[in-house]
């Protein structure tokens, strides 16, 4: 009987819970376990993240048309502040503690030539690892808005 009580208690629990979950929602249709995915995970993660700024790094290197910016860059702490400011962009864990983009690109002339230099690089990063085009869109509409800030000569 204790038993039968405990399993008619569980079952009423349950259902309150589903109930309350649906009512949650806000007529949205569909509640948390629907929604999708922050940017950063469908990325794949910080593991993800790393492969493809190291892979984009080189081909900044690479770059005949605007390695010169880089002659005097600490590399490896690029990488690093990159890594961090794509993932806490992307919905991710981490926390950007680099300069801001318009104090950090301040004085470099960048133009916009430039930035669609680099934007191609990050392009065939991306493709190379193969990451959906929803997902490329996303991110690129992301560093995109950053364009402003950066891109300071004609
Ligand atoms: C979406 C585009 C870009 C993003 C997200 C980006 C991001 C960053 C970040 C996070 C830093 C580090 C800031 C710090 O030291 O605290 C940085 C530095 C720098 N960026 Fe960019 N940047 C972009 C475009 C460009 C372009 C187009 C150029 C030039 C062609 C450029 C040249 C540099 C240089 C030379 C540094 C200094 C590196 C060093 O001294 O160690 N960036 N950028």
């Amino acid at each position: 009987m204790r038993t039968r009580m405990f399993v008619m208690a569980a079952l009423a629990a349950v259902s309150l819970m589903a109930c309350g979950g649906k009512g949650k929602g806000g007529g949205g249709g569909g509640g948390s376990a629907m929604a999708e995915k922050s940017l950063y995970d469908r990325l794949g993660g910080k593991d993800a993240i790393t492969a493809v700024v190291e892979d984009f790094v080189g081909n900044v290197a690479a770059d005949k048309r605007i390695n010169t910016f880089f002659a005097n860059a600490d590399i490896p702490g690029l990488k690093q502040k990159l890594v961090d400011q794509i993932c806490e962009a992307t919905g991710g864990p981490c926390k950007y503690a680099g300069k801001d983009m318009k104090t950090a690109h301040a004085g470099m002339g960048v133009k916009d030539a430039d930035f669609a230099a680099i934007v191609e690089d990050l392009v065939k990063s991306l493709d190379k690892f193969k990451v959906p085009q929803k997902e490329k869109d996303e991110l690129l509409g992301a560093l995109g808005g950053m364009k402003g800030d950066i891109v300071t000569a004609q």
